[in-house]
């Protein structure tokens, strides 16, 4: 197995093995990594699913390997995976298709998604759905209680699991417990209108490390704690613990990344190059700037707003009609959620109004394509993006903006990023966006699209250099380090310093 660099100069897998000796990784996450599904004629079918988290893990499970733990409605399932050559097990949970959708859809995300988004008004919180999604979470439990040993490392992640660490310490688990949270953690003020927010805050503080994509998320995590429940919070020189009711949790903002080499490696490949003629041939490059925006198709990413932003680009500055398009990969997402119909409902009427009011024979503004497409297809759309514009209203993280820079290894291209998304903490040299107003993001596009050769390479240049610096083996070691010295308890006994 590879190891990889992290900020330390020991690889990940290095400071796993050093500092956790014999531990394997129990992840655990609502979604699995693969699905086996049915094909059209009965023969199993692999498929994988979209979003940050997966794409984030999966790579480090394949080199760790371990238990994955998730879950879905219907029937249970073990996997072996990858399928063409399995590293780790994946264990996902069969939920009663109701007791699911009111976990999932329901009080995760209906409620936490867009309470977390600062999005209040779209917030629901039903109490039978608070009674499946403490349901869920005990499955959970229950069977990362079964499969892991007291020395190995359990790796909770996101709102879907928030109680999970309550529940395992109930349980009796006394090994050492990370969560994640992926998406931001809100303001009190705003986590005030959660009416279980006490019991998320208790549950949580069970774990021994509880990592976060920012500061910003960091601090509100503490203050909540320290309002909410009267924790103590403790600033010390490594960061910030909470101490509640004789336990002590450890915060930190640890930004999550990409696998930037395997990236690259796509990026570079000649299948990639190929493809990158195919992809230019069948969009019409020939003479026009391609800007390109990947999103699932969620109210947070700012859609409707960024193509109203493109067509306000193309009134103000008429020299660009028939010159640029837009293609914007829309991957369908909890389209049980009515606002989540909505929305690929308004994403879909602004292409085709955009479309009317400035197309012309040979120039179609704007492309939308509803589909997940796989990392090889996105890499060699990225290489031929002139801008890829990410203007989330809210966003944890934002990983499509990491792999759109670590596709870019010509230095080409340029990032447009709303300066509310987590990766533009890290990602400063990219062109911001205000993501509210088509008017601001109008000008932010055009400021990119005019932005001279030299500046887009001195910003792409420098972003680049900010993605090598963290990438997902960084963020693993650092996981590993601060749960390290969260769990005092091990020190001595079987850990090696590295
Ligand atoms: O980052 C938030 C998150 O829920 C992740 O857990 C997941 O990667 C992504 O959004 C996709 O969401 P879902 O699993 O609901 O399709």
């Amino acid at each position: 197995m590879a190891a990889r660099a992290s900020s330390t100069g020991a690889s990940a897998e290095n400071l796993m093995r050093g500092l956790f000796p014999g531990a394997r990784l129990i992840v655990a996450a609502n979604r699995a990594p693969y699905r086996q599904a049915a094909g059209l004629h009965g023969e199993p079918r692999w498929e994988r699913p979209a979003g940050g988290l997966t794409a984030a893990l999966d790579p480090l499970m394949q080199r760790f390997g371990g238990v994955w733990v998730a879950a879905q409605p219907g029937s249970a399932q073990e996997l072996s995976v990858p399928p063409e050559e399995p590293r780790y097990q994946v264990e996902v949970l069969g939920i009663h298709p109701e007791v699911y959708r009111a976990y999932y859809s329901g009080y995760a995300n209906s409620g936490l998604w867009p309470l977390c988004h600062n999005l209040v008004e779209r917030a629901h919180f039903r109490p039978s759905d608070w009674i499946a999604y403490r349901q869920v979470n005990r499955l959970f439990a229950e069977r990362i209680a079964e499969v892991a040993r007291p020395e190995d490392i359990v790796f909770l992640h996101d709102y879907q699991l928030a109680m999970v660490p309550g529940y395992l310490r109930g349980l009796g688990y006394s090994g050492p417990i990370a969560h994640f949270w992926h998406i931001p953690w809100p303001p009190t003020v705003v986590l005030r209108l959660l009416p279980e927010r006490r019991l998320l805050l208790q549950g949580l503080l069970e774990a021994d490390w509880l990592g976060f994509q920012t500061e910003d998320s960091v601090d509100a995590f503490a203050s909540a704690a320290r309002k909410e429940l009267g924790a103590r919070v403790l600033r010390e020189a490594d960061g910030i613990r909470l101490l509640y009711q004789g336990r002590m949790t450890s915060l930190a903002a640890v930004p999550i990344s990409i696998d930037a080499a395997r990236v690259e490696e796509i990026a570079r490949a000649a299948v990639t190059k190929e493809r990158i003629e195919k992809f230019r041939a069948h969009l019409g490059l020939e003479d026009s700037a391609l800007l390109l925006g990947v999103d699932r198709l969620d109210y947070t990413k700012g859609i409707p707003a960024r193509l109203d932003g493109f067509a306000r680009m193309l009134a103000r500055y008429p020299s660009l009609q028939g010159k640029v398009q837009f293609l914007q990969i829309g991957v369908p997402s909890r389209r049980e959620i009515p606002d989540y119909r909505r929305l690929a409902a308004a994403v879909r009427r602004r292409a085709q109004d955009i479309n009317r009011r400035y197309g012309k024979p040979g120039w179609r503004p704007v492309r939308l394509i509803e589909r997940n497409l796989r990392l090889d297809q996105l890499v060699a759309l990225y290489r031929i993006a002139d801008i890829a514009v990410v203007s989330s209203l809210y966003d944890g993280l934002n990983l499509v903006a990491k792999e759109y820079v670590a596709a870019r290894v010509d230095n080409g291209g340029a990032l447009c990023l709303s300066e509310t998304a987590g990766a533009y903490q890290e990602l400063r040299d990219a062109f911001p966006l205000s993501p509210l107003s088509p008017e601001r993001i109008a000008e932010g596009l055009a400021r990119a699209l005019f932005a001279s050769e030299e500046e887009r390479t001195r910003r792409m240049t420098a972003l680049r250099a900010a993605v090598a610096r963290n990438t997902i083996d960084t963020w693993l070691g650092r996981v590993v380090q601060g749960l390290r010295s969260a769990v005092p308890q091990l020190s001595g006994e079987n850990a090696t310093p590295v």
